[in-house]
């Protein structure tokens, strides 16, 4: 018997990568500011910066591609594409977007009916938080407190607390909020997924109180995989089934395609049923995505992502996907390495509050523990903690985050074992020299979004 599950396909086309010197890296990283954001790609041996629009594309895709109806309205490409989504959610209206975040700014704004509204979502996405901002709303999120206990199993940690969902929709009033997002997996938490039994009782709330209910879907398949799994009742049920499941939980489906649509660029929004939202949607697409029929794609864009669709609803993708990251999760913590435990779908996330307890908050300690993982072994991982949640819009001030993560997120299809093994003897190394790393201040500072330009220097 195999430990871990063995990869469905093989290599048919490669892309060289090398490592530079340390000397080197340690120039460039200085040159980028202390930002891992800031670094040329070729300077980076294994990049684990994000699984967004960085897999491997199938030979399926590569040859759907070469079929691409370039028409501004209405080609082929559209409808095909329009058919796969329509059958994966059964939503009535579909409309494509150039990426995640192009869905966000075409929706948000048109379920912002007046001043003073909220979002609720397990945990924003950072654009997603962004584009309530912008539509001039607020956005509160409700994880389950388990979430923070990184070394604790959970097997749904990217849930809803139900009690706290319910207490904000009364303190805020229904009619001021917006929409409830369910965030599927749960990025922020650590690819931690949500389970069906938690997304019905959402439903629930949201039907009693009269809440839109949208899912963030970037990595739906991932979190069916998860439900298939781990929760009782699924064990038998295809990905699709489950998927469509929870798809019938929800009125709106926004989607970066670029994670578990197995493109290199794309986006969806799905509606269920509300013809009036989607006109609107419609107008709004034109000026700030494009026709409704292309959405800032090429048309052979939505033909790959109409492939890509299916491929990452296939079990025996997923099941070796999953189990990638658990591999590397593995390996660290067998190493004394703390992550958030167990692994979710895309990502390992490290925390570094517990890793340099003597960096505070406000000098980003997984910022810090990043810049040494890259000067260690030529490695780009993410923050996800104070730095990119920013300031207080009201207030100014740096908000601190629950948990300061260092995200290694694994791209689709596109290392392998080896690489990974590579990745978690380097971070080892980097755990056992911790009390060496220092903490940053910024020397830029990007009024909002400031962990994509931020420059810093170590403190002394
Ligand atoms: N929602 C979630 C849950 C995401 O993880 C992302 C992107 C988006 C929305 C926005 O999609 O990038 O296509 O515009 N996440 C990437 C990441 C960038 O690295 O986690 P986008």
């Amino acid at each position: 018997m195999q430990k871990y599950t063995l990869p469905p396909y093989r290599i048919k086309m490669v892309e060289p990568i090398s490592l530079i010197s340390k000397e080197e890296r340690v120039k460039r990283l200085e040159e980028a500011g202390y930002n891992p954001f800031k670094l040329r790609s070729e300077d980076v041996f294994i990049d684990l910066l994000t699984d967004s629009g960085t897999g491997a594309m199938s030979h399926f895709q590569w040859a759907a591609l070469m079929q691409g109806d370039e028409a501004y309205a209405g080609s082929r490409s559209f409808y095909r594409f329009e058919k796969v989504v329509k059958e994966i959610t059964g939503y009535e209206y579909i409309l494509p977007a150039h990426q995640g975040r192009g869905a966000e700014q075409v929706v948000i704004p048109e379920l912002v009916k007046h001043d003073n509204m909220y979002f609720i979502s397990n945990i924003h996405f950072d654009t997603t938080r962004a584009h309530v901002e912008i539509a001039g709303a607020r956005a509160l999120d409700c994880v389950i407190s388990e979430c923070f206990e990184i070394s604790k199993y959970h097997p749904f940690k990217g849930n809803f607390d139900l009690v706290k969902l319910e207490e904000i929709i009364k303190d805020k009033k229904p009619e001021n909020i917006a929409g409830i997002i369910m965030t599927i997996t749960n990025n922020s938490a650590g690819g931690q997924p949500v389970s069906l039994e938690n997304m019905r009782a959402v439903h629930k709330l949201g039907r009693k109180y009269g809440i839109t209910l949208l899912i963030d879907g970037a990595r739906y398949a991932e979190n069916s995989f998860f439900i298939k799994q781990r929760e009782q009742g699924y064990e038998n049920k295809t990905i699709r089934e489950i998927a469509k499941e929870s798809f019938d939980l929800a009125d709106i489906f926004m989607m970066s395609a670029k994670k578990d649509g197995l493109v290199n660029i794309g986006g969806i929004i799905a509606i269920k049923n509300d013809f009036e939202l989607f006109q609107k949607c419609q107008t709004n697409i034109v000026p700030k995505e494009g026709f409704p029929t292309y959405g800032g794609l090429a048309g052979r864009d939505m033909d790959a992502m109409a492939v890509g669709l299916q491929e990452a609803l296939e079990e025996s993708y997923l099941a070796y996907r999953i189990d990638e990251v658990k591999y590397l999760g593995d390996l660290l913590r067998d190493g004394g390495v703390p992550i958030q435990y167990p692994t979710g779908g895309h990502a390992v996330f490290v925390d570094c509050g517990e890793m340099v307890p003597h960096i505070p908050y406000d000098q980003f300690p997984a910022q810090a523990v990043s810049n040494a993982l890259y000067i260690e072994g030529g490695i780009r991982p993410v923050e996800i903690g104070s730095l990119l949640l920013g300031r207080d819009p009201d207030t100014r001030k740096n908000l601190k985050a629950d948990k300061e993560f260092m995200r290694l997120a694994i791209p689709r299809r596109t290392y392998t074992m080896e690489h990974l093994r590579y990745v978690a003897e380097c971070l080892i190394n980097v755990y056992k020299n911790r009390k060496q790393i220092k903490g940053l201040e910024f020397t830029y500072e990007a009024p909002m979004l400031r962990h994509f330009t931020a420059k810093f220097k170590p403190v002394e």
